[in-house]
């Protein structure tokens, strides 16, 4: 039994129940978990810990993983105290409240990140390693199923291995990934991926197989993407998106094939993307972190040749088609550890064009896309900082109202920045959009005022940019009232004047 899947014998007397395998976890341990935006996540392990929580044994751990999990794990453990600290991405509501009452310490980070510094020693090192697999190889290899994220670097370096065989996931995805894993510093050599649909590495992640002390057998798919399907506005956002890329072909800074693209998490990037079926560009590429839906729209189409990306995450329907004709897509995908999807290095080369999405963006283009009103934190910055900041084209997208008008997405000062001005190129809401290269913060102002933000709230931004323009200086602002607006939702419900 699962001779298919557990190809060294050696390993078949490492086969046992979660519980048993729940065991191996004390108190105080940092546990990095597989999982990327819902893919590939470790489905018994999670529930295992919340049952021994729940029988009392003292079981608070420090929670890495690639980005957020399924499978409403994330919240489960949180709920049950399993999870004291968390890092870096989350985008579950249950865990989110108790990060903002401050039980669960987070740790917000660029996902490119997490491995580099436990590589270095920056972070405690990981004691436990759950790793939801395919199958293992007869060298002890484990190949990972949907997301690829940090397991690679965590079960390198983790003192124990657990490997969740997950049957659902079918043996045909071996062969998808392209594991590399940079040398540490700092004999490091310069990563040697040239285009996106390079393979610079293995199929599956080495591991010393003495390390394997568990092997967890489950049969449950990925948790379906909770992405929305487009609307109006997100077709328009859409719209403004693709004419401003046909004006940087037209002006010959790049030919239809543009350059690979990035699209964030969500509903807003996703439809982004969908849009792009329309649109007149041909042969593109990804190079990005995490596949939804549109990217395997656009396969279909044939306008995308291929996507590189460290997890996929997928409708229900749409992950079923994916699985049922992998064959037609097994050429045309790579996953990949996120430090090598989002490594600022390879985002440079190859000039990425990178679509984020905002919660806020302020009059002269500083994005806040983690914090609710500057102070809760809703998912974290994921790797939109990574793409940001080293791609050649960073564009940040946003409806330009939230909570039926009540938030302004556009405000005087953003209430936290995670992104700078000096890291946006282009912002795009329904309305219209800003190319703010080679402008200066007073010229940025008003093309972002009268493109993007909501006509309702135009007559007040530009009062406030009239009164900051009374004080001077290279970003002009009115300090007491810069977060004023923030102030008036809480008081009053809306941004806006009455
Ligand atoms: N203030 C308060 N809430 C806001 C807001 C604002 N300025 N703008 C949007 N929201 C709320 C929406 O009302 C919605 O709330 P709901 O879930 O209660 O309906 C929620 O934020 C999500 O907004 P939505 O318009 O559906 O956008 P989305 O699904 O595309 O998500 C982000 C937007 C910013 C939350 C999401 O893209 C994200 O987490 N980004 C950061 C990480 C990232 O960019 N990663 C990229 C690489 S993976």
């Amino acid at each position: 039994m699962y001779e298919d899947r557990i190809r060294r014998p050696a390993l078949m007397n490492k086969l046992m129940s979660a519980e048993q395998a729940a065991l191996l976890f004390k108190d105080g341990m940092t546990v990095g978990m597989s999982g990327f935006t819902r893919a590939g996540d470790a489905k018994a392990l999670p529930a295992a810990l919340v049952e021994r929580a729940r029988q009392g044994q003292p079981l608070q751990l420090s929670l890495l993983t690639g980005a957020s999990l399924g499978n409403e794990s994330d919240g489960m453990m949180a709920n049950a105290g399993v999870v004291a600290r968390r890092m870096p991405f989350q985008a579950d509501a249950a865990l989110r409240r108790k990060i903002n009452s401050g039980e669960v310490m987070f740790i917000d980070q660029h996902l490119s990140e997490t491995a580099e510094q436990l590589r270095s020693g920056d972070l405690k090192g990981i004691d436990i390693a759950v790793i939801e697999a395919v199958a293992i190889t007869p060298e002890g290899a484990i190949v990972p199923t949907m997301s690829v994220g940090n397991s690679a670097n965590f079960a390198q370096q983790a003192a124990k291995v657990i490997v969740e065989i997950n049957l659902s996931a079918p043996l045909s995805l071996e062969g998808l990934h392209d594991i590399y894993v940079p040398q540490a510093r700092p004999e490091r050599g310069p990563i040697p991926l040239l285009t996106p649909w390079q393979r610079i590495g293995a199929t599956a992640i080495a591991v010393d197989p003495e390390r394997i002390a568990a092997i967890v057998i489950t049969d449950s798919p990925d948790s379906p993407s909770n992405a929305l399907p487009p609307d109006d506005e997100t077709d328009a956002i859409a719209r403004h998106v693709i004419t401003f890329l046909e004006g940087e072909v037209q002006a010959g800074r790049m030919d239809a094939s543009l350059r690979p693209l990035q699209a964030g998490i969500g509903t807003i990037a996703n439809a982004v993307l969908h849009g792009l079926i329309d649109s007149p560009f041909r042969k593109m590429t990804m190079f990005s972190e995490v596949l939804q839906d549109s990217a395997i729209e656009l396969l279909d189409s044939g306008q995308l040749t291929m996507a590189s990306a460290s997890s996929i995450t997928l409708s229900a329907a749409m992950h079923k088609k994916f699985l049922d004709n992998i064959e037609q897509y097994r050429d045309r995908v790579v996953l990949r550890p996120q430090e090598i999807s989002n490594h600022p290095e390879i985002v440079r080369r190859l000039g990425i064009i990178a679509l984020n999405t905002a919660l806020e963006f302020d009059i002269y283009g500083n994005v806040n896309s983690t914090h609710v009103g500057g102070t809760h934190m809703m998912n974290g910055i994921g790797g939109s900082g990574d793409f940001a900041r080293n791609g050649q084209l960073s564009i940040f997208v946003s409806k330009s109202v939230a909570k039926d008008g009540a938030i302004s997405s556009v405000v005087p000062f953003a209430a936290h920045v995670d992104h700078t001005e000096h890291d946006v190129d282009v912002v795009a809401t329904e309305w219209g959009l800003a190319d703010l290269r080679g402008l200066a913060p007073r010229e940025r102002a008003r093309l972002i005022i009268e493109h993007c933000a909501h006509p309702d709230y135009r007559p007040q931004l530009r009062a406030y940019f009239e009164e900051a323009l009374l004080g001077g200086g290279q970003t002009p602002h009115v300090l007491e009232k810069a977060l004023s607006w923030h102030a008036r939702y809480q008081r009053e419900g809306s941004m806006l004047v009455k």
